[in-house]
């Protein structure tokens, strides 16, 4: 079987590693892919956007089965493509990554089929959002763009200045363009945060093992929102109640709720959970797997990850037994100095091993390129170095070790990746 996978990142490098650990695989090839991913995989170069290039390229290649990764093409319409195409492809059509692509209509989802979320309203006008702020009055307050914005549309405001500020670099200034078209303004919500990612082929919900994402760029939660700098798998906060309670009022809900609007979800759901004081919240939903998520979940996975592929695609996930390693893992991302704000490139990386000389680990690469047989950083995030082990102490101290052996130029990691008490 020959696949190929849409996206060039850290999760696109772990499904990668992970298609190719079954026989059934014969080839996996990737556009555009990045420095690391070449080594695992034919790399090519087309935009994640150009939906009639990949589909040439799928054609010209002869691809069983086409993968698509990133939230963006899935919104417009590349799964659908593949299908007129006739071509399979995993991942959700256009018309259920909406579920991601915009926050009023999962908001709006979720309180016309009682899924548990934060309060909130939806404003087209900037001076009704901001009406609506001083009257209500409570701090923090959350200001959400309603369309992608690379992970960087929300914003948590202290006091009413904050939130006027937030919601006019949205819709008057237009910070993230087009997706600040409508806002969402919701309640803050507290307690632990859970990544849940799920197996989902329209009818049948697999949960995978819960992760923890670390989103600030900073130690102890401090610094602007990233992409995630961090995630440790399981969740030490999500316990098997949580996880009996999130499938009855959120996970089954919310799949037959897609079903019930014509827009049947299939691919990977991710749950973005919020473990509050009246129970499992959902913070968002994305329509793919999660980065980094990805890079501490599927190193647990047992069973065939192209076999989970078929069986989504062809909607027989009931007939699978989806199974999972008890050892826990951790990840932590090395990015470029200065990110998620302004960052420079080509900065060559020292030190590199695809075990990270550490038993147990692995380095996924997310923002790199490879030059003259050198690797570059070429992008924010630029590794993730996962370790599996008995214990999750032991997961993060042998993840830590192989990110000391790596170096670059204003590297910055954060040195608390799964360190967080409640
Ligand atoms: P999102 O992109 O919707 O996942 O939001 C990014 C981050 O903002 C989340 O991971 C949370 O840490 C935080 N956040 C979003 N919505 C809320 C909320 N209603 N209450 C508290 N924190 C939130
Ligand atoms: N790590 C969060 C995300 O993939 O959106």
């Amino acid at each position: 079987m020959k696949i190929l996978m849409v996206g060039s990142g850290g999760r696109e490098h772990a499904l990668i590693k992970k298609l190719l650990e079954s026989e059934k695989v014969d080839e996996v090839i990737c556009a555009p892919g990045n420095g690391g991913i070449a080594c695992d995989a034919r790399c090519f170069n087309v935009n994640v956007m150009d939906i009639d290039g990949m589909i040439k390229l799928a054609q010209d290649e002869n691809v069983d089965i086409a993968f698509v990764a990133p939230d963006d093409p899935l919104a417009a319409g590349m799964v659908d493509a593949f299908e007129k195409a006739g071509i399979r492809a995993f991942g959700p059509r256009a018309n259920a990554a909406v579920i991601e692509s915009s926050k009023v209509f999962s908001k709006n989802l979720m309180k016309d089929f009682g899924i548990p979320t934060a309060k909130y309203e939806v404003f087209d006008k900037s001076e009704e959002a901001i009406a609506y702020i001083r009257n209500e009055n409570k701090y923090p307050t959350v200001v959400k763009a309603d369309g992608l914005a690379l992970g960087k549309g929300v914003i948590i405001a202290n006091d009413f200045n904050e939130a006027e500020q937030a919601v006019k670099s949205i819709m008057e200034d237009k910070v993230f363009s087009e997706a600040g078209n409508r806002i969402v303004v919701e309640e803050f919500l507290t307690g632990p945060e859970v990544s849940v990612l799920a197996f989902v082929d329209g009818k049948t919900v697999c949960p995978m093992v819960s992760s923890m994402d670390h989103k600030r760029a900073l130690d102890n939660d401090k610094g602007l929102n990233t992409g995630g700098m961090g995630t440790i798998s399981p969740n030490p906060y999500y316990s098997e109640e949580d996880a009996k309670v999130c499938m009855e009022t959120i996970f089954l809900p919310t799949v037959a709720a897609m079903n019930k609007l014509g827009r049947s979800f299939k691919g990977c759901l991710y749950f973005g959970l919020m473990l509050t004081p009246d129970g499992p919240k959902v913070i968002e939903y994305n329509s793919r797997f999660g980065d980094p998520e990805t890079q501490v979940v599927l190193p647990r996975l047992k069973t065939p990850l192209v076999d989970i592929v078929e069986a989504v695609i062809d909607e027989k996930l009931d007939e699978l037994n989806i199974e999972w390693y008890d050892t826990p893992a951790a990840c932590v991302v090395m990015a470029s100095g200065g990110y998620p704000e302004k960052y420079d490139k080509g900065i060559e990386i020292f030190g590199l091993d695809e075990k990270g000389q550490v038993e147990g680990a692995t380095v996924y690469h997310a923002g790199t390129k490879l030059e003259d047989g050198k690797f570059l950083t070429n992008g924010g995030r630029v590794l993730g170095i996962t370790a599996t082990a008995e214990t999750l102490k032991k997961a993060l101290e042998n993840a830590y070790t192989a990110v000391k052996k790596i170096n670059f130029d204003k590297a910055h990691y954060r040195t608390d990746i799964g360190s967080k008490k409640f």
